[in-house]
């Protein structure tokens, strides 16, 4: 994560839209150069028929700095939504608001609405710890717990209570480890610790380790990152088999991974949403010239 500073970033930023008026003024549409201001409006259908999650003019603040501004967005059911753009533009922060670990941050306050199916997530009375199941998180760096890969697995299920028994517990863990494409590579050694794995298959654990807990939402924050080509090829297969079950939002800095695992892509800059769109249209035929110099390499 790159720390930036806000005026040099609204400087680049101008610098990149005045270019735009200038360069492209006959070709491009005016919603494609239009400044973004406090008043600006996402360039595409930010609503969606079958919403998973549905968030309305959200806000996320660290002390004064407005990191997420005025964001819009529906996750659509059993799709992968990928959410791109250039470093320090707000994309983990605003992944951090669907299952509220911003909390976990002091200084950090997010305002808006963040419907999960009709329950609004940011409800005072609503228990965290169950909506981080329903919603969960893999990170950019794999985390297993320091103890065997059965017990990485087993753990959720059992502070849940989804398992009355020790063959249920089993079963679970031998469920997502099947699911997470893992189970094979480990039947054998449940015993031995989960860090004792390669990094791939320490992303694929902790994958299933979420799985376990039988969430509806899965946050993916740069999963790939640490992982060389065939782990992350394995990934990638692994999140559009999952995308039958289960609804999954990814970040990533790779094109070519949004391209091949995402239905639709969000892209983000200095932290709107800019554009919003099947991900087979972003990356053909971008509407907002910020998007179309990130995906084309111009920027960021
Ligand atoms: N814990 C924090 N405290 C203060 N500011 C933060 C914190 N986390 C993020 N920020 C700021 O919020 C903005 C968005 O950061 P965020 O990490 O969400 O960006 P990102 O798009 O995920 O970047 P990267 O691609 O580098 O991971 C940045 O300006 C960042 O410096
Ligand atoms: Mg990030």
């Amino acid at each position: 994560m790159a720390v930036r500073d806000e005026e040099n970033d609204m400087t680049t930023a101008e610098t990149v839209i005045a270019d735009a008026d200038l360069v492209g003024a006959k070709v491009r549409s005016k919603a494609g150069s239009r400044p973004l201001d406090n008043d600006f409006k996402t360039i595409g259908e930010v609503r969606v028929n079958d919403p998973r999650m549905s968030c309305t003019d959200v806000n996320v603040f660290y002390g004064d700095k407005h990191a997420i501004k005025h964001v819009d967005l529906d996750i659509a059911q059993n799709q992968v939504i990928a959410m791109i753009g250039p470093s320090g533009c707000g994309k983990s922060t605003f992944l951090r608001c669907l299952n509220r670990m911003n909390d976990t941050i002091d200084i950090c306050n997010v305002t808006g609405e963040i419907r999960l199916d009709e329950v609004d997530i940011y409800d005072r009375k609503l228990d965290v710890v169950p909506l981080r199941a329903q919603v969960g998180m893999v990170f950019q760096k794999p985390n297993p717990f320091p103890k065997s890969i059965y017990e990485n697995i087993a753990y959720g299920p059992r502070i849940h209570g989804l398992a009355a028994s020790r063959a249920e517990l089993d079963e679970v863990v031998e469920r997502s480890l099947a699911k997470a494409g893992l189970w094979e590579e480990v039947k054998d050694r449940l015993d031995q610790p989960g860090t004792g794995l390669s990094g791939g298959q320490q992303q694929r654990l902790c994958i299933a380790r979420t799985i376990a807990v039988d969430p509806e939402v899965i946050l993916m924050d740069e999963p790939c990152s640490a992982l060389d080509p065939i782990a992350t090829a394995k990934v990638e297969e692994l999140i559009d088999e999952l995308r039958e079950n289960y609804t999954i939002a990814i970040v990533t800095h790779s094109m070519q991974q949004a391209a091949r695992v995402s239905q639709r892509t969000a892209y983000f800059h200095l932290g709107h949403l800019v554009e919003v769109g099947d991900t087979t249209q972003i990356f053909t035929n971008p509407r907002h010239k910020l998007t179309e110099d990130y995906i084309t390499g111009r920027f960021g």
